[in-house]
């Protein structure tokens, strides 16, 4: 479904994707670790399209995007839940998710309603439909994002530390939530959660100053040493191999 091939891209000094290679199937999870100012956002923004590449290719199903504007990949089936939720806060639940449906995908009103409603029964917020997106506790404003990516019918789907903030018991609620999510869609998975990681994802693969430093399994790449070395020193809530 993805194919990523020697991604590069600088911001001045700043390396934030270095010859970055990498290929994803519908049904797998791919994590993606890397210390604050790794690249890892940055890679989510060359993939939707709100930044392009310096050089490399992005394939989605075959078909060669990575000049495509961000408008053009969404329709294409690439969907993003933003690490900060962004909500229209005095919308409804449910309008929001219309609206990512309508603007996002192009549906039609009523192909977005149908769209919406079944994103909220998929991700638990049909209880909330109603409620401004702005009174939602945390986890239910996370689930909104997911609800609002797979409300576009995507292919891959992009989540950027949806379960970041959580508590232990949300985090459980939000993993359940994704590897049920996980078998429709190809996703990648920003997270420093290393339970959230290990019970998700198929592989893992690790970026620091916007080099892929290792890819493998879970429990390889999280504890291996590369990951316990570029982590020394940074407190342990953002240290995967140690949450
Ligand atoms: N639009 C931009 N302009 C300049 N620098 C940027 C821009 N976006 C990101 N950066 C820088 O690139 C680096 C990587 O950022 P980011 O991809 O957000 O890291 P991560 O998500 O891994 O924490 C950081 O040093 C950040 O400040
Ligand atoms: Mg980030």
């Amino acid at each position: 479904m993805l194919n990523v091939r020697g991604l590069t891209k600088a911001y001045g000094k700043i390396v934030v994707a270095d010859g970055i290679a990498f290929d994803l199937k519908v049904g797998e999870c791919l994590g993606v670790i890397g210390p604050n100012g790794a690249g890892k956002s940055s890679l989510f923004n060359m993939l939707s399209g709100t930044a392009m590449p310096d050089s490399g290719g992005i394939f989605l199903a075959g078909q060669d995007v990575t000049r495509l504007p961000a408008h053009a990949r969404a329709r294409l089936g690439i969907a993003r839940a933003f690490q900060i939720p962004q909500p229209f806060p005095s919308l409804s639940v449910l309008d929001n998710v219309r609206a990512a449906a309508t603007f996002g995908a192009g549906m039609s009103k009523l192909q977005a309603r149908e769209a919406a409603m079944a994103a909220l029964d998929r991700t638990g917020l049909a209880r909330v439909a109603h409620k401004p997106a702005g009174s939602l506790p945390l986890l239910d404003r996370k689930r909104l994002e997911l609800a609002k990516a797979i409300a576009s019918a995507p292919k891959l789907l992009l989540l950027d530390e949806v379960a970041g903030g959580l508590t232990e018991r949300e985090v459980h609620q939000m993993v359940d939530l994704v590897g049920e999510l996980k078998s429709a869609y190809a996703v990648i998975w920003i997270e420093h959660i290393a339970q959230a990681l290990k019970a998700v994802s198929d592989r893992v693969m690790v970026l620091h100053f916007g080099r892929k430093l290792l890819e493998g399994t879970p429990q390889g790449v999280l504890e291996s040493t590369v990951v316990q070395e570029i982590y020394m020193g940074i407190p342990t809530d953002a240290h995967p191999a140690s949450a």
